[in-house]
Protein backbone atom coordinates (compact mmCIF):
# COMPACT_ATOMS: atom_id res chain seq x y z
CA UNK A 1 0.00 0.00 0.00
CA UNK A 2 2.87 2.49 0.70
CA UNK A 3 4.60 1.83 -2.50
CA UNK A 4 1.56 2.80 -4.37
CA UNK A 5 1.41 5.85 -2.18
CA UNK A 6 4.42 6.93 -2.65
CA UNK A 7 4.10 6.45 -6.50
CA UNK A 8 1.28 8.47 -6.45
CA UNK A 9 2.89 11.34 -3.94
CA UNK A 10 5.60 11.86 -6.42
CA UNK A 11 3.82 12.64 -9.48
CA UNK A 12 2.20 16.16 -9.62
CA UNK A 13 -0.37 15.02 -11.56
CA UNK A 14 -1.60 11.92 -10.10
CA UNK A 15 -1.00 13.68 -6.69
CA UNK A 16 -3.68 16.37 -7.53
CA UNK A 17 -5.93 14.00 -8.50
CA UNK A 18 -5.21 11.40 -5.22
CA UNK A 19 -5.80 14.81 -2.73
CA UNK A 20 -9.04 15.68 -5.27
CA UNK A 21 -10.70 12.08 -4.32
CA UNK A 22 -8.91 11.22 -1.25
CA UNK A 23 -9.53 14.38 1.24
CA UNK A 24 -13.54 14.47 0.92
CA UNK A 25 -13.39 10.79 2.16
CA UNK A 26 -11.04 11.42 4.63
CA UNK A 27 -12.87 14.13 6.24
CA UNK A 28 -15.84 11.72 6.43
CA UNK A 29 -14.22 8.97 7.75
CA UNK A 30 -12.51 11.01 10.57
CA UNK A 31 -15.43 13.26 11.56
CA UNK A 32 -17.98 10.44 11.21
CA UNK A 33 -16.27 7.49 11.64
CA UNK A 34 -13.48 8.29 13.81
CA UNK A 35 -11.26 5.87 11.12
CA UNK A 36 -8.66 6.43 8.34
CA UNK A 37 -10.24 5.46 5.14
CA UNK A 38 -6.99 3.92 3.67
CA UNK A 39 -6.85 1.41 7.19
CA UNK A 40 -3.75 1.83 9.54
CA UNK A 41 0.06 1.09 8.23
CA UNK A 42 2.06 -1.16 11.03
CA UNK A 43 4.01 1.29 12.71
CA UNK A 44 7.19 -0.71 13.55
CA UNK A 45 7.90 -1.72 9.85
CA UNK A 46 6.93 1.63 8.89
CA UNK A 47 9.73 3.27 11.04
CA UNK A 48 12.30 0.38 10.69
CA UNK A 49 11.98 1.61 6.84
CA UNK A 50 12.20 5.35 7.91
CA UNK A 51 15.19 4.93 10.06
CA UNK A 52 18.23 5.20 7.32
CA UNK A 53 16.48 8.39 5.66
CA UNK A 54 15.87 10.03 9.18
CA UNK A 55 19.22 9.20 10.33
CA UNK A 56 20.64 11.26 7.11
CA UNK A 57 18.60 14.02 8.44
CA UNK A 58 19.97 14.68 11.76
CA UNK A 59 22.35 17.29 10.97
CA UNK A 60 19.67 18.97 9.30
CA UNK A 61 17.36 19.07 12.08
CA UNK A 62 19.62 19.85 14.40
CA UNK A 63 20.06 23.17 12.03
CA UNK A 64 16.33 23.80 11.86
CA UNK A 65 15.40 26.82 13.84
CA UNK A 66 12.04 25.41 14.58
CA UNK A 67 13.29 22.28 15.78
CA UNK A 68 15.73 23.92 18.05
CA UNK A 69 13.64 25.73 19.87
CA UNK A 70 10.97 22.75 20.05
CA UNK A 71 13.74 20.97 21.84
CA UNK A 72 14.75 24.12 24.19
CA UNK A 73 11.35 23.81 25.14
CA UNK A 74 10.95 20.37 26.12
CA UNK A 75 14.54 20.14 28.02
CA UNK A 76 13.40 23.41 29.59
CA UNK A 77 9.75 21.83 30.71
CA UNK A 78 11.74 18.51 31.87
CA UNK A 79 14.32 20.52 33.88
CA UNK A 80 11.65 22.06 35.25
CA UNK A 81 10.01 18.76 36.72
CA UNK A 82 13.16 18.29 38.79
CA UNK A 83 12.56 14.55 39.03
CA UNK A 84 15.08 11.90 39.02
CA UNK A 85 13.19 9.28 36.53
CA UNK A 86 12.08 9.93 32.85
CA UNK A 87 10.56 7.86 30.30
CA UNK A 88 10.00 8.60 27.02
CA UNK A 89 7.27 6.13 25.05
CA UNK A 90 8.18 6.21 21.37
CA UNK A 91 11.79 7.45 21.51
CA UNK A 92 12.69 5.58 17.95
CA UNK A 93 16.29 5.64 17.94
CA UNK A 94 16.91 7.59 20.57
CA UNK A 95 18.13 11.08 19.44
CA UNK A 96 16.17 13.00 21.85
CA UNK A 97 16.24 10.63 24.84
CA UNK A 98 20.15 10.84 24.15
CA UNK A 99 19.68 14.84 23.74
CA UNK A 100 17.96 15.42 27.14
CA UNK A 101 19.72 12.68 28.67
CA UNK A 102 22.88 15.11 28.21
CA UNK A 103 21.13 17.83 29.04
CA UNK A 104 20.24 16.19 32.27
CA UNK A 105 22.65 14.11 33.71
CA UNK A 106 21.73 13.99 37.23
CA UNK A 107 18.28 12.06 36.10
CA UNK A 108 18.22 8.80 34.72
CA UNK A 109 16.27 8.48 31.21
CA UNK A 110 13.98 5.55 30.11
CA UNK A 111 12.99 5.42 26.63
CA UNK A 112 10.58 2.26 25.07
CA UNK A 113 9.63 1.98 21.54
CA UNK A 114 8.07 -0.73 19.39
CA UNK A 115 11.20 -0.97 17.47
CA UNK A 116 13.33 -3.48 18.22
CA UNK A 117 16.08 -2.85 15.60
CA UNK A 118 15.94 0.51 15.53
CA UNK A 119 16.64 0.74 19.51
CA UNK A 120 19.45 -1.59 18.94
CA UNK A 121 20.98 0.69 16.41
CA UNK A 122 20.27 3.85 18.77
CA UNK A 123 22.45 1.81 21.33
CA UNK A 124 25.01 0.86 19.18
CA UNK A 125 25.23 4.35 16.66
CA UNK A 126 23.92 6.91 18.89
CA UNK A 127 23.29 7.06 22.27
CA UNK A 128 26.26 7.96 24.29
CA UNK A 129 24.69 9.21 27.68
CA UNK A 130 25.52 7.24 30.19
CA UNK A 131 22.47 7.81 32.19
CA UNK A 132 19.87 6.48 29.45
CA UNK A 133 18.99 3.02 28.77
CA UNK A 134 16.10 1.63 26.28
CA UNK A 135 13.32 -0.90 26.25
CA UNK A 136 11.66 -2.49 22.97
CA UNK A 137 7.73 -2.10 24.75
CA UNK A 138 4.51 -1.24 23.59
CA UNK A 139 2.96 1.91 24.95
CA UNK A 140 0.20 0.10 25.47
CA UNK A 141 1.78 -2.51 27.95
CA UNK A 142 4.78 -0.84 29.47
CA UNK A 143 6.62 -2.55 31.66
CA UNK A 144 6.73 -0.59 34.93
CA UNK A 145 4.93 -0.33 37.92
CA UNK A 146 1.90 1.70 38.87
CA UNK A 147 3.67 5.26 39.69
CA UNK A 148 6.59 4.43 39.40
CA UNK A 149 8.34 7.19 37.11
CA UNK A 150 8.46 10.56 37.95
CA UNK A 151 7.97 12.22 34.65
CA UNK A 152 6.79 10.57 31.27
CA UNK A 153 7.15 12.53 27.89
CA UNK A 154 6.71 11.92 24.47
CA UNK A 155 7.66 13.47 21.30
CA UNK A 156 5.31 12.87 18.20
CA UNK A 157 4.61 9.18 19.14
CA UNK A 158 0.94 9.02 20.36
CA UNK A 159 -0.04 11.06 16.51
CA UNK A 160 1.17 7.79 15.33
CA UNK A 161 -1.01 5.25 17.94
CA UNK A 162 -4.48 4.65 15.69
CA UNK A 163 -7.72 5.55 17.37
CA UNK A 164 -8.19 1.79 18.43
CA UNK A 165 -5.29 2.29 20.53
CA UNK A 166 -4.66 5.67 21.92
CA UNK A 167 -7.16 4.90 24.79
CA UNK A 168 -5.31 2.18 26.30
CA UNK A 169 -1.58 4.14 25.60
CA UNK A 170 -2.93 7.15 27.34
CA UNK A 171 -4.42 4.81 30.45
CA UNK A 172 -0.84 3.04 30.72
CA UNK A 173 0.91 6.40 30.68
CA UNK A 174 -1.11 7.65 33.34
CA UNK A 175 -0.98 4.47 35.16
CA UNK A 176 3.04 4.47 35.40
CA UNK A 177 3.22 8.02 36.01
CA UNK A 178 3.81 9.57 39.24
CA UNK A 179 4.18 13.19 38.81
CA UNK A 180 4.24 14.79 35.28
CA UNK A 181 3.35 14.14 32.02
CA UNK A 182 4.58 16.19 28.87
CA UNK A 183 2.82 15.46 25.63
CA UNK A 184 4.59 16.74 22.64
CA UNK A 185 1.67 15.96 20.08
CA UNK A 186 -0.03 16.96 16.81
CA UNK A 187 -3.17 18.75 17.81
CA UNK A 188 -5.54 19.96 14.57
CA UNK A 189 -8.01 21.98 16.19
CA UNK A 190 -5.74 25.36 16.17
CA UNK A 191 -4.45 25.07 12.41
CA UNK A 192 -5.94 27.10 9.84
CA UNK A 193 -8.51 25.35 7.47
CA UNK A 194 -6.36 24.51 4.95
CA UNK A 195 -3.48 22.87 7.44
CA UNK A 196 -6.20 20.89 8.90
CA UNK A 197 -6.78 19.17 5.69
CA UNK A 198 -3.65 18.96 4.51
CA UNK A 199 -3.08 16.86 8.39
CA UNK A 200 -5.85 14.80 7.90
CA UNK A 201 -4.59 13.42 4.43
CA UNK A 202 -1.90 12.04 6.59
CA UNK A 203 -1.68 8.50 6.20
CA UNK A 204 0.41 7.46 9.02
CA UNK A 205 -0.32 10.55 11.94
CA UNK A 206 -3.96 10.13 14.19
CA UNK A 207 -6.13 13.37 15.25
CA UNK A 208 -6.13 12.70 19.23
CA UNK A 209 -7.33 15.44 21.90
CA UNK A 210 -5.11 14.66 24.72
CA UNK A 211 -6.74 16.67 27.11
CA UNK A 212 -10.19 14.14 26.97
CA UNK A 213 -8.70 11.25 26.28
CA UNK A 214 -6.39 11.76 29.86
CA UNK A 215 -10.19 13.35 31.24
CA UNK A 216 -9.65 12.80 34.95
CA UNK A 217 -6.75 10.56 35.06
CA UNK A 218 -4.33 13.39 35.77
CA UNK A 219 -4.99 17.50 36.07
CA UNK A 220 -4.86 19.43 32.98
CA UNK A 221 -1.96 22.41 33.65
CA UNK A 222 -1.58 23.21 30.47
CA UNK A 223 -1.92 22.93 26.24
CA UNK A 224 0.39 25.06 24.56
CA UNK A 225 1.19 25.12 20.25
CA UNK A 226 4.94 25.71 19.52
CA UNK A 227 4.12 28.24 16.46
CA UNK A 228 6.97 28.16 13.94
CA UNK A 229 7.93 30.86 11.27
CA UNK A 230 4.45 31.11 9.85
CA UNK A 231 3.04 31.10 12.50
CA UNK A 232 1.65 27.54 12.04
CA UNK A 233 0.98 25.54 15.27
CA UNK A 234 3.21 22.67 14.46
CA UNK A 235 3.45 20.59 17.46
CA UNK A 236 1.16 21.32 20.80
CA UNK A 237 2.92 20.92 24.80
CA UNK A 238 -0.50 18.80 27.03
CA UNK A 239 1.31 18.77 30.48
CA UNK A 240 -0.49 17.14 33.48
CA UNK A 241 0.09 16.51 37.03
CA UNK A 242 -1.29 13.85 39.40
CA UNK A 243 -1.51 14.79 43.02
CA UNK A 244 0.93 13.47 45.60
CA UNK A 245 -0.59 10.43 46.91
CA UNK A 246 0.53 10.19 50.79
CA UNK A 247 2.67 7.16 51.78
C1 LIG B 1 8.17 10.30 15.18
S1 LIG B 1 8.90 8.90 15.91
C2 LIG B 1 9.35 9.52 17.51
C3 LIG B 1 10.57 10.38 17.49
C4 LIG B 1 11.25 10.50 18.83
N1 LIG B 1 10.31 10.70 19.90
C5 LIG B 1 12.21 11.68 18.78
O1 LIG B 1 11.80 12.74 19.23
O2 LIG B 1 13.32 11.51 18.30
C6 LIG B 1 7.51 7.90 16.40
C7 LIG B 1 7.93 6.66 17.17
O3 LIG B 1 6.79 6.18 17.91
C8 LIG B 1 6.90 4.77 17.95
N2 LIG B 1 5.60 4.19 18.28
C9 LIG B 1 4.45 4.26 17.59
N3 LIG B 1 3.48 3.59 18.24
C10 LIG B 1 4.04 3.08 19.37
C11 LIG B 1 3.58 2.26 20.45
N4 LIG B 1 2.31 1.82 20.50
N5 LIG B 1 4.44 1.93 21.42
C12 LIG B 1 5.73 2.35 21.38
N6 LIG B 1 6.24 3.11 20.40
C13 LIG B 1 5.41 3.47 19.39
C14 LIG B 1 7.38 4.39 16.56
O4 LIG B 1 7.94 3.09 16.57
C15 LIG B 1 8.39 5.50 16.29
O5 LIG B 1 9.69 5.10 16.65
Amino acid sequence: MRSIYLALWTNPVTRFIYLACITPLNIIWYYLLHRKFLGDPIQRNLWKDRRSDDFLQVDNVEGDPYYINLDKAVADRLRGFDDSLYLEVGCYYGYRLNKFARELPHACFIGIDLGLENLLFGKKEFITAPNAVVVNADACFLPFRDNSIGVVFTVVCLTHADYSSIGKAIDELTRVCKHNLLLVEVDNRPMSWHRKMAILNWDYGYMHQYEKLVGDKMKLVSMTPLRDTDNHPRYTFFEFSKPVMSP
